[in-house]
């Protein structure tokens, strides 16, 4: 999850690679660094924390040099210090390194038996030393990496360059992504193709097991049998990766506002506004041949999928087996080949989930992906991908593509619904009628800016928060919490409504908010007697629901929220935003870092 980019270029490159740092910085924030050579010797720079402070530090004691390497971390061996801060030397090169090496401590034992000093706890320094130790032995760089890959387990994305070698990077790649940009007498590596957009917009991306040679004039491509390959050249959206906050505090607060457009894109990927259906290549998948969804994702995207798992179960009479990706992967489930194997991810990259997909992928099962990027890995590796047009999301905290993912994944529950005859066609064009209105009723929950950011305040005083809800604002409850701890710090818990007075009851008291999330819906007069539960015991409620709900509930509240009354279909989308909003204000208040909360990074690499 760790950010990283090289750059042989023509130009002096410290400054263009923390521009490139600063679009991967969503990747982790716990330090940075850039290292360059220059007449043939290795420099570099090094800052704990966010990028600023590398920033800073480069303008006080610049680097030159044309070809260099820059790291932004997300610590997993080692903590946040300078020391253990990428690039990482050895007298003969730098290294940089996305991902964990596993069998580091077997390696770091025999490098220190063969004299080799580390100066860091990280997995990463025994690369740098075992190329170095290659060189030594007299191999040259190429042979030198070409020997040390084999030696490597785990997953990792590399790039090293050497000292006395002005025009050579070597970069490798198993399992975190690595794109290879092409320029004009110019080389690129990056993470992803955030990463250089600056500089170019043609890319290639690494497979498993590549591992790259870069100069000036071009790249040469291995494969892990040491055959060299061509990797497509593709167009990325290029300049269109570089996004900004415009008016905005925060990425969050922008993300939260761009919802109404870009679910009203991401719908006309899947709907037929004109004729009221389900565009026909919306869904290439014939859901009328699949017996089950084997489903699994992580965090917000998790919770994406437990909210299309009622969805396709109702709608499409559809059975859907969802888990969290990190259990999924081992748990060896037995699974149909008659199943459609369902991912969603925004990034596309998530460790466990791409180890899922795969895993689903040996067993033979079709893969269907729901992801943001487009080129990232999981998309690239799917039977079929459902894109979410959500554009680049920077914020750490999921909202517009969690809210994208909602909306494919209801209207593929519709697609399955008219495959599978449990809907007619009247039935899909009033669905796909109500699947269309979500762009305005998002536009109206948006206004209730100014009450939920007072409602903020008083939030930002408590110390626990619990969320309940019933049917698809269970899930909701629970991206609700995870949404508000993640980046206000303050300790909240998801309960399906019903669940309350088996065990989280006992924690009601006069300091504890509840918030409930009750749409008047099929399960609104029983979430109403769970609501009465707490109130006899004194929890202060929140409750966030619509017209007819105010109306008919006659329960005292600390605050509540109306919504317009939606159709139930839609009512998790547009519930999606006041939670959102929520949190982000809730954070303001408590001055945390909204777009980069301590210890989390956006695309989570390492399992
Ligand atoms: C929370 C959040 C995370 C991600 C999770 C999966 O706000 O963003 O829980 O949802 O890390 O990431 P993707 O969707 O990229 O697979």
């Amino acid at each position: 999850m760790c950010g990283i980019v090289g750059i042989i270029g023509r130009e002096q490159v410290a400054p263009l690679l923390v521009d490139a740092l600063k679009q991967l910085e969503y990747r982790g924030y716990d330090s940075a660094g850039v290292a360059t050579l220059q007449d043939g010797v290795l420099d570099r720079r090094r800052a704990e924390g966010k990028l600023v402070n590398l920033d800073k530090l480069l303008k006080e004691n610049p680097l030159g040099g044309t070809i260099g390497l820059g790291h932004t971390r997300w610590a997993t061996h080692g903590a946040p210090t300078v020391r253990n801060a990428h690039p990482h030397t050895t007298p003969r090169l730098a290294v940089i390194h996305n991902g964990i090496i596993e069998n580091f401590a077997e390696l770091r034992a025999m490098l220190e038996k063969d004299g080799y000093v580390f100066e860091t706890e990280t997995d990463t320094e025994t690369v740098a030393h075992l190329v170095t130790r290659a060189l030594d032995r007299g191999l040259d760089p190429v042979e030198a990496v070409r020997e040390t890959l084999p030696q490597l387990r785990g997953a990792f994305a590399i790039a090293i360059m050497f000292k006395g070698e002005d025009d050579l990077l070597i970069a490798a790649r198993n399992g975190p992504p690595l794109a290879v940009g092409y320029g004009d007498g110019e080389m690129y590596l990056g993470s992803d193709a955030i990463a250089l957009a600056p500089f170019t917009d043609s890319l290639s991306y690494l497979e498993d097991g590549d591992w790259a040679v870069l100069t000036r004039s071009g790249v040469v491509i291995y494969d892990e049998t040491g055959a060299t390959v061509e990797r497509p050249v593709q167009k990325s959206a290029g300049t269109a990766f570089l996004v900004s906050k415009g008016n905005h505090r925060h990425f969050m607060e922008k993300e939260i506002h761009e919802q109404p457009e870009v679910i009203s894109h991401t719908l006309a990927n899947y709907l037929d506004f004109s004729k009221g259906t389900i565009r026909t290549d919306a869904a290439p998948i014939d859901f009328a041949k699949i017996d089950r969804i084997a489903a699994s994702a992580c965090g917000t995207a998790y919770y994406a999928g437990l909210i299309g798992k009622y969805w396709f179960e109702r709608i499409a009479r559809l059975p859907v087996d969802i888990d969290v990706a990190s259990e999924f992967r081992y748990r060896e489930m037995p699974l149909s080949k008659d199943s459609l194997a369902l991912f969603v991810s925004q990034s596309g990259e998530t460790a466990d989930t791409l180890a899922s997909l795969r895993y689903c992928k040996q067993q033979g099962l079709t893969i269907g992906t729901i992801v943001n990027v487009r080129e990232s890995t999981m998309a690239r590796e799917s039977n079929t991908v459902f894109p979410t047009l959500a554009g680049p999301e920077v914020g750490v905290a999921s909202t517009k593509a969690f809210t994208c993912q909602l909306a494919v994944l209801a209207s593929l529950a519709v697609a399955a619904g008219k495959m599978r005859g449990t809907i007619n066609e009247d039935e899909e064009r009033q669905l796909v009628r109500e699947l269309s209105e979500i762009p305005r009723y998002a536009n109206q929950a948006l206004r209730l800016e100014p009450q939920i950011e007072a409602i903020s305040r008083d939030l930002s005083q408590v110390k626990h928060v619990l969320y309940l809800g019933r049917g698809t604002s269970f899930p909701l409850a629970l991206e609700g919490a995870l949404k508000l701890k993640e980046i206000s710090y303050i300790h909240a818990e998801g309960y399906a409504a019903g669940e309350l007075k088996h065990g989280p009851i006992a924690l009601i008291d006069e300091s504890m908010p509840v918030i409930v999330i009750a749409p008047y819906d099929h399960w609104f007069e029983k979430t109403v007697s769970n609501m009465q539960e707490v109130a006899a015991r004194g929890g202060k409620i929140i409750l966030i629901t619509d017209e007819k709900g105010a109306a008919a509930s006659t329960l005292k509240t600390m605050h509540t929220i109306v919504l317009p009354d939606t159709p139930e279909i839609i009512a998790p989308i547009i519930y999606a935003l006041p939670i959102q909003m929520l949190a982000y204000y809730t954070a303001v208040f408590m001055g945390t870092d909204v777009d980069q909360p301590r210890n989390l990074a956006k695309s989570v690499t390492v399992e």
